[in-house]
């Protein structure tokens, strides 16, 4: 694997897409147990734009009928959190009353998942779960449960599998990390 340029920055490698995907499949298997047997349609909720590729390689490792809902949450500028949380775009079904498992590609400072559970509570869900692909414990500042996680990563900036550096980066198939 190589290094990449996007942008003012260079990225080197730091997970083949080979190591995300076993952990795809450790999280399934964890999610598959809870809810292999149910009879509700739970929603996987996808935060877009980020978390496109991780929930089309997560649903395809589900073994039970499950439904996706999709929304929009914005937060970064640059390589950095604003600590504002947008929502860009709103649900786009009806969730009142069903299970959620929200689908994140990244935990950080937890800002984006405390709003998320607010606007879930909001629109009346039963229950959220959160399963997110990275996790960078060392960012994060809240008290929600991160039901499932499926990497844990230091406190730094990457990109690819999803993850962009202002919108670019993110058809990448492996996770590249800021070089410097
Ligand atoms: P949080 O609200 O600080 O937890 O950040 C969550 C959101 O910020 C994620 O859903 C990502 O969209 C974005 N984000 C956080 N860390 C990174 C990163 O290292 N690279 C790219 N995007 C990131
Ligand atoms: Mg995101």
């Amino acid at each position: 694997m190589n290094k990449v340029k996007l942008f003012d920055k260079t990225f080197r490698p730091l997970i083949p897409y080979s190591r995300i995907a076993e952990a795809i499949d450790k999280v399934a298997d964890e999610i598959n147990k809870d809810f292999m047997d149910c009879e509700d349609i739970p929603i996987l909720l996808c935060v877009l734009n980020g978390s496109i590729m991780f929930t089309a390689e997560l649903m395809k490792r589900l073994k039970f009928n499950c439904q996706v809902v999709s929304t929009k949450l914005t937060s970064y500028e640059g390589t950095s959190t604003t600590g504002k949380v947008k929502q860009a775009m709103g649900l786009t079904s009806d969730i009142s009353g069903r299970r959620v498992i929200i689908i994140e590609d990244i935990v950080d400072s937890g800002n984006t998942i405390v709003e998320l559970k607010r606007i879930l509570d909001e629109n009346g869900v039963s229950e959220s779960k959160v399963c997110t692909l990275l996790y960078k414990p060392e960012a994060y500042k809240k008290d929600v449960k991160l039901d499932y996680v499926a990497m844990e990563i230091p406190n730094d900036f990457i990109v690819g599998f999803g993850l962009d550096y202002n919108e670019v980066g993110r058809n990448f198939q492996d996770i590249y990390i800021l070089d410097i």
